[in-house]
């Protein structure tokens, strides 16, 4: 599996404390399964060059040391980009792996901002292809999928947290994620790492959740073949996506 959301650099946001944190992160990861993942650091304010020179040299010394460490793990540099960040334009170094093509940004948990919707779409219209983290976390786009749908329809990608899909961050969360993954609106399972304890490098348990919902095929889409086709810069595979079509939130079966 190729993890596509890991908080691994460290000395940049709330990720590892240290490099042997993250070495062993990386060496849990392996044993998970997980074969590669990209090193996507929160972005919160600018993406300006120091910006990008401070994620690069904490790549590439992450890198060297899983190497001499002796952990077989592909790396590729990302980021995890606020939505409120500037991105006009686009630096390439803020796509995943440089490819010019794919870019991680997030949401605030509790709102959405307003012009959101009006930056993805333009980010789409400019030929790039915008995946949201973890919409299944934020509070508004929680009551109202159909946001989430619309996003989809208009070129937005959705990558889930594992942990969202087998209840680590609760019930609520657990069911909106299930929800966006029976109508068709999730295109990567990520684990959004930031720790070896509480938020580890873990994507298995998650891989069988989502084959035990939508099938074998579907999970290995999601944590293996459209990670790899992002970090090659190949287009995404993408389910059909199903309407909600009665006005309905996702916990209503509460
Ligand atoms: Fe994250």
């Amino acid at each position: 599996m190729i993890d596509l959301h890991a908080h691994i650099l460290p000395g940049i946001d709330d990720g590892p404390s240290g490099i042997e944190e993250a070495l062993a992160m990386m060496e849990a990861g392996r044993r998970d399964g997980v074969t590669g993942a990209v090193c996507t650091s929160h972005v919160l304010d600018r993406f300006d060059v120091a910006t990008e020179s401070r994620l690069a040299d904490a790549f590439s010394e992450l890198r060297k040391r899983a190497t001499l460490a002796g952990i077989r793990m592909d790396l590729w540099l990302g980021a995890e980009i606020h939505m409120n960040v500037s991105l006009d334009p686009v630096p390439p170094a803020a796509t995943i792996a440089g490819g010019g093509k794919y870019l991680l940004l997030e949401l605030p948990l509790n709102d959405i901002p307003h012009d959101a919707d009006d930056k993805l779409f333009q980010l789409t219209i400019a030929g790039y292809s915008p995946i949201l983290a973890h919409p299944e976390r934020n509070a508004v786009l929680a009551q109202k999928p159909e946001r989430v749908y619309n996003l989809v329809e208009r070129g937005v990608l959705m990558q889930i947290n594992a942990g969202s899909l087998t209840g680590e961050f609760g019930y609520r969360i657990r069911k909106a994620a299930e929800t966006l993954l029976d109508h068709g609106l999730v295109h990567f399972i990520g684990s959004d790492c930031h720790n070896l304890r509480s938020r580890p490098m873990r994507l298995s348990d998650a891989f069988r959740a989502a084959a035990r919902r939508a099938g074998e095929d579907t999970a290995r889409e999601l944590t293996e073949a459209n990670p790899r086709r992002v970090v090659s810069g190949e287009p995404v595979w993408t389910p059909q996506p199903v309407p909600f079509t009665q006005k309905k939130s996702w916990f209503r079966f509460r």
